[in-house]
């Protein structure tokens, strides 16, 4: 795996071209399903566009994308426009764009190298506006959305969000060490944690440790409004975390 486009290809050619009107690339990643990256991604991209920051946010859990649930959009209603390329859908203060808009939310299973594929096509194709900064969430593990996206960012920074259980430690300090023998710059958010349980791995790894997130059990009726997100108690925790790295 390597940080520099290895393959001729013209779609990465192209992606270079559209991301290049955005300074900053932050993606969230982790090495476990369901610790909170998408939830994570969603609220954090909306409080850095109302802090004033010119915000994207991208869905590249390619075969389950879960960003729209957040957010409270009906892929079925919207369509991002067409005007030389992709232009993706503008939502409450952001950009957002999807594969869901064209699986129409129906089941899309792909192996490895369509999932590159996809991701190619979607990175060649949408033309985002001058972003301060593109959110990309990312699908767990160290697969075809995890290498996919290491590559293809140019300074991307990496958010790595994980729990404090012993199961999720284990693959996580595999995560980081990934991360830190290449060189990325990456930060630690502790999610539905009632402690600092992960300091000593965060700094095993040089990794910055930005908090931690309880677990909120009202988060659950909030999925889809973004605003409630933003205001809750979730959203407050995010807050405080994004303060230190926006
Ligand atoms: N801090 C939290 N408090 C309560 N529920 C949470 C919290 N973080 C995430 N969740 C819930 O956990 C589930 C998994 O979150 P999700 O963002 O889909 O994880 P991932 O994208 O890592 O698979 C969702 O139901 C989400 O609402
Ligand atoms: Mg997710």
């Amino acid at each position: 795996m390597s940080r520099h486009y290895t393959v001729l290809d013209p779609r990465l050619e192209g992606a270079k071209k559209m991301l290049s009107s955005v300074s900053r690339i932050i993606a969230v990643m982790s090495s476990k399903g369901g610790v909170g990256k998408t939830l994570f991604s969603a609220v954090f991209a909306s409080i850095a566009s109302r802090k004033g920051f010119r915000v994207g946010l991208l869905d590249l859990d390619i075969t389950n994308p879960g960003l729209h649930v957040v957010l409270g959009i009906d892929p079925l209603s919207i369509q991002p426009g067409e005007e030389k390329g992709i232009t993706p859908v503008s939502i409450s203060r952001l950009e957002f764009m999807s594969t869901v808009f064209y699986t129409r939310d129906n089941p899309s299973p792909m192996r490895g190298t369509s999932v590159d594929n996809a991701i190619r096509e979607v990175l060649a194709a949408t033309r985002w506006s001058r972003l301060d900064i593109l959110v990309v969430d990312t699908a767990p593990g160290l697969s075809d959305v995890a290498i996919s996206t290491l590559e293809y960012f140019p300074g991307v920074e990496v958010v790595v969000v994980a729990t404090p259980s012993r199961l999720s430690i284990n693959s996580i300090e595999k995560l980081l060490k990934l991360l830190s023998e290449m060189k990325y710059k990456k930060y630690l958010v502790e999610n539905m944690s009632s402690g600092n349980l992960l300091v000593d791995l965060a700094r095993k790894y040089h990794t910055v440790y930005l908090g931690s997130i309880d677990y909120y059990r009202e988060v659950e009726e909030y999925i889809g409004d973004i605003e409630k997100l933003v205001s809750s108690r979730f959203g407050r925790s995010v807050e405080e975390i994004a303060n230190k790295i926006l």
